[in-house]
């Protein structure tokens, strides 16, 4: 059980690193992540890194006795990187590539991505592989967020005809096994099949579920390559990625297979008021989160973690993305951390540091206000730290591992298959394995949450 924090000493004049290192210390943080969106920092132009700050903000971090995560910055393909290569952007199902200027503008598919990552990857990996204060990896951030686990470009295209190649050997078996003879969709040749949109009704739904287990296998593909990368260069060191709360969009159980340590970031009013809950229970727990929705989560990715699950990022006060934005409740900030621990968490690392008065996320908090007085949620972690050192005084075994009575299957291609063929229209797959989950809990069950091939 420890606590961390999300840094970005790119953010801030360097004079205050060292200041921010031993207040972090002093609150007892132990882990800072950094560097996930820091590219143009790392390699402002094609080929001319500049490591030098980067270099002096982990030996900071390290000279004031925190471990490092270190991150791959893959999440922000830099301006020149996407000029050079605008093959890069995803593509959306009406064909248009989405733009620069936000994140994740890229595609899982694109060799020219594939190449700059592993590119980017082994100069970061071979960098800070050794660094003494680096101590774990995250791979890129949040895999799939703002939707972009699916992209309908060419290469997307050409790597889902492959892919079905490999699955179905000849052209003939992948006909019968989607029935093309229905309507007339039959195939010559693999080189004939596009992707699943702009038909005039429906397209055939194999057709959309294989694009589907295509484009999640991209993703796993992906971060492969990375950990692979990260592996080589820096051997022992646990490698972590931060997935979403309740994102089904790729399976995550074969991502977490590459991983050492299965993430999530915990956003309880964000996610309270983008999930399907009705208006009165959203009024219910607006300041507080669903009482079920982060131990879900906890459950889901605990049970596919190889090492105790992280919470890479824990809401610390209001956020900015959500329709409406309220504070938590006075003790929300300290409770979610303890409901973490007590679902098995090894860490939980609040995002972030201090809030920035720039840019996207000016409106969202971190444990420290832009003019640096420590906030609400730094006050609650800082008494979690207190608490967590008085647990482990008392009891040093205090988060074993325990097993469940009651497991509950949770399927990723189940919910696009139930997308594809809906039943009826306000059927939500998630939904429905999380109402079982809330009926158990309102049992006084604990419960573990699996994938459908585990050893019970
Ligand atoms: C996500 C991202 C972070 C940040 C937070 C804001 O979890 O990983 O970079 O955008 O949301 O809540």
């Amino acid at each position: 059980m420890r606590l961390g924090v999300c840094y970005y000493p790119e953010h801030w004049p360097e004079a205050m690193w060292k200041d921010d290192a031993a207040r972090m210390k002093a609150l007892g943080i132990e882990q800072v992540r950094i560097a996930e969106f820091a590219w143009s920092r790392i390699e402002p132009s094609p080929g001319e890194y500049d490591w030098g700050w980067l270099d002096r903000a982990i030996d900071t971090l390290g000279e004031a006795g925190l471990k490092v995560v270190m991150c791959t910055p893959t999440a922000t393909p830099p301006k020149w990187l996407i000029d050079r290569h605008p093959e890069i952007l995803p593509v959306g199902a009406d064909g248009r590539p989405r733009a620069f200027g936000s994140r994740r503008h890229y595609d899982f598919s694109s060799p020219a991505w594939f190449e700059a990552s592993q590119r980017i990857c082994t100069a970061v990996a071979q960098r800070y592989g050794q660094h003494p204060a680096v101590a774990y990896w995250q791979t890129d951030n949040e895999y799939g967020c703002h939707n972009t686990v699916v992209s309908y470009s060419e290469s997307a295209v050409k790597r889902f005809r492959a892919w079905l190649a490999d699955r179905y050997g000849s052209i003939g078996a992948l006909n019968t096994a989607w029935g093309t003879v229905f309507w007339s969709m039959e195939y010559r040749s693999f080189d004939e099949i596009d992707a699943p949109v702009a038909t005039v009704t429906e397209a055939h739904p194999s057709h959309r579920l294989d694009y589907r287990r295509f484009a999640s296998d991209e993703v796993a593909r992906y971060n492969r390559m990375q950990v692979e990368i990260i592996r080589a260069h820096s051997p022992g060191r646990p490698v972590a990625h931060n997935f979403m709360q309740l994102f089904t969009e790729f399976d995550h159980y074969k991502v977490a297979a590459d991983l050492d340590v299965a993430a999530w970031d915990s956003y309880p009013l964000g996610a309270l008021e983008e999930q399907w809950f009705a208006p009165d229970v959203k009024a219910r727990w607006l300041r507080s989160g669903h009482p079920d929705f982060a131990s879900f989560n906890h459950d889901v990715y605990r049970g596919m973690s190889k090492l105790p699950f992280w919470v890479m990022e824990q809401q610390p006060g209001p956020v900015n993305w959500a329709q409406w934005n309220p504070a938590p409740l006075p003790g929300m900030v300290r409770l979610w951390s303890w409901e973490a621990f007590a679902h098995g968490a090894g860490c939980v690392s609040y995002f972030r540091w201090r809030q920035a008065p720039f840019a996207q996320e000016q409106m969202h908090a971190g444990l420290n206000t832009p003019d640096n007085r420590l906030d609400v949620g730094g006050n609650e972690a800082a008494q979690v730290a207190d608490e967590i050192r008085a647990v482990l005084a008392a009891n040093a075994d205090a988060n074993a591992a325990i097993r469940s009575k009651v497991a509950l299957v949770y399927d990723y291609e189940a919910k696009w298959l139930f997308e594809i063929h809906p039943q009826g229209a306000d059927f939500h797959y998630p939904r429905f394995a999380f109402e079982y989950y809330s009926a158990l809990r309102s049992l006084g069950l604990d419960v573990d949450i699996v994938p459908v091939d585990a050893a019970l």
